[in-house]
């Protein structure tokens, strides 16, 4: 094999502390390792998206676009990667494209070079207005493949989906195994044909949480996988991604070497192993999330799906049930058209199987979101529908088979006016805060802008209250 280094992203800024802390970790926890991250020479360090958004403003009385800028000011020669949810942007609906149209840019000027783009029902046209944007704003365009396993997600429905997002424009592709499904050898197949079938490289990211982390990126980068994602050891494994300086180490002196410095890592390690102690010691970063979950490995359920599931049977008094739900999980799914269990559509098909079991009837009771999904509601859902459980939940309900985003006006507009009536915010990112959280970011972006004493006060309320 030729030398080919496997470059490394860094996630010790956004999902290693999304995964393990609550999404916990805040500016000041991150500035005096800037310079040191910088130097590192990792292909991109993970910083921004994902939970960290709404993170910012509801828990850390923290501008999100703030500390994006400053964590550029201290790192001018890496680039900034971030996790958008296609239509979804950084939140929980759909957005109307204008908006995700501006979200874009703006990431893109205060700082974002690579955005990784997903939807959670690998709906290409979810993906669409994000991908656009990000090329003629100028970013590095990395859409995504939510790995799962189900009849229909195989190596060729992959591929081909691979095949239609470099057609879309991708400069990169990512493989995310958010649920560490991916074992070593199907990570070797599937990387092996994608690299035979797609001409941009391919970035890997999986997590740890089955302990398969490791040696699924070590098959990986054997089948020629161009990135991976790794966290510095202080927050890496279990819940969050493998340990940056164990492949780093494993890999010195082969074809594959990453090229960084041991040492170098370690030296930032030590600032990060400070901010993981204080978040033991605070209760934030629970050493739970490290143990194997090997019932992930049994029942291809991802882990945070099932404590989900036991608190909901908790709640209502059936914890004698877990077994039974565990069993109706793959039937909803399998009736939902095999939907990848990821944010959304993890915690509706999670909800739907309890019910179906605790009201000992299947379909007798049906959430609102389970309906919206069953009428195209989040998008094409990967395989064919259950007809008798669609009409069962939903009637003579009209199906939608467009691209969900067609239905919505342009919404920046009406957020802009509302904010003005309110006399809310400075900026057009303060108009992009407020349409995506709009409770949450006016109370942030009054707290922010009229009461600076009452801030400060409330920050430090804020930060006692994690500590007990
Ligand atoms: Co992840």
């Amino acid at each position: 094999m030729e030398k080919k280094p496997l470059y490394i992203t860094d996630t010790i800024l956004r999902d290693a502390h999304q995964s393990q802390a609550a999404t916990r970790m805040r500016i000041e926890d991150m500035v005096p390792a800037l310079e040191q991250l910088d130097k590192i020479g990792y292909w991109s360090v993970e910083c921004w998206g994902g939970a960290t958004f709404d993170s910012c403003m509801r828990f850390l009385n923290e501008d999100p676009w703030e500390r994006l800028r400053t964590i550029k000011k201290h790192m001018p020669n890496t680039k900034l990667q971030m996790l958008f949810r296609g239509q979804n942007i950084l939140g929980y609906k759909h957005y109307a494209d204008d908006v995700v149209d501006m979200f874009v840019k703006k990431s893109i000027e205060n700082g974002i070079d690579v955005i990784r783009i997903f939807d959670a029902l690998n709906d290409p046209r979810n993906l669409e207005q994000a991908i656009k944007s990000c090329k003629q704003h100028g970013g590095i365009c990395e859409p995504a493949i939510s790995y799962t396993i189900s009849p229909v997600h195989n190596e060729e429905y992959f591929v081909k989906l691979a095949k239609t997002l470099e057609n879309m424009g991708a400069d990169v592709i990512c493989i995310k195994d958010m649920a560490n499904l991916l074992l070593p050898y199907d990570a070797y197949s599937l990387v092996k044909k994608l690299k035979e079938s797609v001409n941009v490289p391919i970035h890997l990211h999986t997590h740890n949480t089955t302990g398969t982390g490791d040696m699924t990126y070590l098959m990986a980068s054997q089948a020629g996988v161009d990135i991976v994602d790794c966290a510095l050891s202080p927050m890496a494994n279990g819940t969050a991604n493998p340990a940056t300086e164990a492949l780093v180490a494993t890999l010195q002196g082969t074809e594959r070497d990453t090229g960084l410095d041991l040492e170098k890592l370690s030296d930032v390690a030590v600032h990060f192993r400070g901010v993981a102690e204080r978040m033991k010691a605070d209760g934030i970063l629970d050493p739970k999330v490290l143990n194997v979950d090997a019932k992930t490995l049994l029942y291809q359920v991802p882990g945070g799906m099932l404590s989900n599931t036991i608190s909901q049977l908790k709640q209502a008094g059936k914890e004698d049930k877990y077994y039974d739900v565990l069993a109706e999980v793959p039937r909803v799914r399998k009736d939902f058209g095999y939907p990848p269990l990821v944010t959304p559509t993890s915690q509706i098909v999670g909800t739907q199987a309890v019910m179906n079991v605790i009201s000992g009837e299947r379909y007798k009771m049906v959430p609102k979101e389970s309906k919206a999904l069953l009428r195209g509601e989040y998008g094409k859902l990967p395989a064919e529908v259950n007809e008798d459980v669609r009409k069962k939940a939903i009637g003579d309900d009209k199906v939608i088979d467009c691209r969900p985003a067609d239905l919505l006006e342009p919404e920046l507009e009406k957020y802009a006016a509302e904010m003005k009536d309110k006399g809310l915010g400075k900026s057009i990112e303060d108009v992009l805060s407020y349409a995506l959280f709009p409770a949450v970011a006016e109370k942030f972006l009054t707290l922010r802008d009229k009461a600076p004493e009452e801030e400060n006060a409330v920050r430090e309320l804020v930060v006692e209250d994690l500590s007990v």
